[in-house]
């Protein structure tokens, strides 16, 4: 089994795609083992990013993401970083296929409703940024 970190980013709270979002991962066979509401600090969000620290939309992408309340999660199961990686579509929702969420729900590369981590490695380092150890159900 393997958990990965989930955010539904504030253009898909906005939206109120947070229940849609949580339903597919659940329908799909996929459990949720930690769910939260945040406002991110900007702090925080360079932290999560900071991969992305010397690329050119950076200061955008921490303002974005602190810019209104996120749901994070951890979504556990078989292949899950990969499973949820193909079921969010392409980083660029204009090429992300329909059925994908951000093929249904998005347009923007900036606002693209949803991250979910792209590793093992990302998936422990950015569920740390979000939850204790005690607040991810065993
Ligand atoms: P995410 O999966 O959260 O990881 C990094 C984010 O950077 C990505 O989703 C996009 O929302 C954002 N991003 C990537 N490329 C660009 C870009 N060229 N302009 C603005 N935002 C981008």
């Amino acid at each position: 089994m393997e958990n990965t970190l989930v955010l539904v980013k504030p253009d898909g709270v906005k939206k109120g795609l947070t229940g849609e979002i949580i339903r597919r991962f659940e329908q799909r066979g996929l459990q949720i083992v930690a769910l939260k509401m945040l406002r991110l600090s900007e702090e925080k969000a360079k932290i999560h990013y900071e991969e992305h620290k010397e690329k050119p939309f950076f200061g955008e992408l921490v303002d974005f993401i602190t810019s209104g309340p996120i749901v994070a999660m951890v979504v556990r199961g078989e292949k899950a970083i990969k499973v949820v990686r193909t079921m969010m579509g392409t980083t660029n929702p204009v090429e992300a296929a329909p059925g994908t969420i951000r093929g249904d729900f998005a347009l923007s590369m900036a606002q693209n409703i949803i991250h979910g981590s792209d590793s093992e490695l990302s998936a422990i380092r950015e569920t740390k940024i979000y939850f204790q150890d005690d607040e991810i159900q065993g």
